[in-house]
């Protein structure tokens, strides 16, 4: 996109910090928000002076349209510090990349590239106490945009907001996880909005996930719409599975997040020599292969959820348990090569890190 937007950003610093009340060691994922927060309007076809300004409540009107269409996206993204007062992103061009792409398929507009860079760094340094050094410590940002025009009929918005929110997040999914692999309810379609970071695509899972909880599964791994065959996401993060010792990933489409922490894992997985297979995989394979003892591994990968090793999973009624591998599990190499790059305690070959 050309850039009409120079850069104007307006700050207003909080005028006392809620630092001191807040339990670190103790959080809840997504409870606990900074000082500050990054807020830019849409309106008569341009995009606003961006500000930061003290984290606050908002009021819009009733009727707007994010209320009644949900015309809306998202973005997960982490900060991470070093122990010596470094503070660093994981290849946040991707998010911002995605975000537009989310825009456009919402009929949203794109948001300007030095807005959000100079939005979310100016948001870091000012709250960068909330960011805890040490592996398993993070920010989590929260990029969004919301349709803000005050009419009901069903029809784009003439007006957005896009904002950034940032809180202190640990690990999202504590321990392992088991999943149920879905076959009744569907997450996507071709054509539709599955690639998107769409607030529907989430809202859309709560009901099928909560049935799923009530059986002793925090997810549900989707399986496609059609065939009910192949599998897909987890909804809250891609999956991987390892059968024997190669590593199998679906492949992106329009159904299927392209997430950030997939393509670096199938990137790092080559960087250590771990096969790595794109390819669409039926659930009857990962049946078949646990049966004959060959399925070594399934996680889930995301940013939230970092990787999350999954101990089982039910398939028609069916429980199947995955084998304890432990320390030289694929899961474990991965995930501490991915958190050393990302805490500034290794070798970044790949040029992902991103010095604020
Ligand atoms: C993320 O991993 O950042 C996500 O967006 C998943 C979210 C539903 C917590």
């Amino acid at each position: 996109m050309s850039n009409k937007y120079t850069s104007n950003l307006h700050i207003e610093k909080a005028k006392t910090s809620k630092i001191k009340d807040v339990d670190f060691d103790n959080l809840n994922f997504g409870r606990t928000f900074t000082d500050h927060m990054f807020i830019c309007d849409y309106v008569n076809g341009e995009w606003q002076q961006p500000k930061i300004i003290p984290y606050q409540a908002m009021s819009m009107d009733p009727s707007a349209r994010v209320f009644h269409y949900g015309q809306a996206v998202f973005e997960g993204m982490k900060a991470y510090k070093d122990d010596d007062g470094g503070v660093f992103l994981f290849r946040p061009k991707e998010n911002f990349n995605r975000i537009n792409k989310s825009c456009a398929r919402l009929a949203m507009p794109e948001f300007p590239e030095n807005y959000f860079f100079e939005g979310l760094t100016t948001l870091l340094n000012l709250d960068k106490d909330w960011i805890q050094p040490g592996i398993g410590n993070s920010l989590y940002l929260r990029p969004f945009a919301i349709a803000t025009d005050s009419a009901i009929a069903a029809a784009p918005s003439d007006s957005y907001r896009f904002m950034i929110i940032c809180s202190p997040a640990k690990a999202y999914y504590k321990g392992t996880v088991k999943v149920l692999i879905a076959e009744e309810f569907s997450r996507s379609a071709n054509g539709g909005v599955g690639f998107a970071k769409a607030a529907g695509n989430y809202a859309a899972q709560f009901y099928p996930t909560s049935l799923a909880q009530k059986k002793g599964y925090q997810q549900v791994i989707w399986t496609d719409a059609d065939t009910h065959t192949f599998l897909e996401e987890a909804g809250t993060m891609n999956v991987f599975f390892r059968i024997n010792d190669t590593l199998i990933t679906a492949p992106i489409s329009d159904r299927i997040l392209d997430g950030v922490t997939r393509k670096s894992l199938i990137q790092l997985a080559k960087d250590n020599n771990i096969e790595c297979e794109v390819r669409p995989i039926k659930v009857s394979e990962i049946v078949e292969a646990s049966k004959n003892g060959t399925l070594k591994e399934i996680f889930g990968a995301g940013t939230a959820a970092v990787i999350s090793p999954i101990e089982g999973f039910e398939y028609k009624e069916t429980y199947y348990e995955l084998p304890e591998i432990g320390d030289h599990s694929y899961s474990s190499i991965l995930k501490n090569n991915m958190l050393n790059i990302q805490h500034n305690l290794a070798e970044d070959k790949n040029g992902w890190r991103f010095e604020v």
